[in-house]
């Protein structure tokens, strides 16, 4: 598909038909997601795909809880993506964050989700970003390593209603840029 034509298709879906997400389609978005840039290469983003229908309800059962539980309704999506990241991917990137005060782990996981997301869109698949879970939860059910946080979660399978290119609720273009200086 065009990129273009991905970038206009793709929105959130929330609704998934009751269909295994075939693997192949799995590795094509893993895929994507390796290409993606990193703060100094550090590459610091896993992936866990949670394919697994009882330890994906479990999981859902256990970051969707609390004041999460309006995204419970997530634990429905064919396969729960769990965006792992390493903080300090390796000494320079240690480093960097330490001089510049900004976290590129948060950039990096972020970048290689939208991969994931963009080709997924691509093969027809449905995703839907989810932040609003217990990441402590997420990280003690994933076991995650001391280091390694989970910022999001990706909803994939195939969507109820295909998707289709119908208007975004967005800004207006001119709305978004200045060029030379902020205002
Ligand atoms: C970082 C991030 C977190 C999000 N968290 C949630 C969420 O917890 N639950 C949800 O239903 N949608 C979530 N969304 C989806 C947004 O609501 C959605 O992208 C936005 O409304 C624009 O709609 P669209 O994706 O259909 O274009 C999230 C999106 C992003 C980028």
């Amino acid at each position: 598909m065009e990129l273009d034509k991905v970038i206009k298709i793709r929105r959130s879906v929330r609704q998934f038909e009751n269909k295994e997400v075939k693997m192949e389609d799995i590795l094509a978005c893993l895929e994507a997601a390796r290409l993606a840039p990193s703060a100094c290469n550090g590459q610091p983003t896993h992936f866990v795909i949670l394919n697994d229908k009882k330890i994906k309800e479990d999981f859902a059962n256990a970051v969707f809880a609390g004041r999460f539980l309006p995204c419970r309704f997530f634990k429905n999506a064919p396969v729960l993506v769990a965006v792992c990241v390493k903080k300090n991917a390796n000494l320079t990137v240690k480093a960097g964050q330490k001089i510049v005060g900004r976290p590129f782990y948060l950039t990096d996981q972020a970048i290689a989700a939208e991969h994931f997301v963009l080709k997924a869109t691509d093969l027809g698949l449905g995703t839907c970003w989810v932040g609003w879970f217990s990441a402590k939860k997420a990280q003690e059910f994933l076991k995650t390593p001391r280091g390694v946080e989970v910022h999001t979660i990706i909803a994939l399978g195939y969507p109820k209603e295909k998707l289709k290119q119908t208007e975004h609720s967005r800004k207006k273009l001119e709305e978004i840029y200045s060029f030379n200086s902020y205002k």
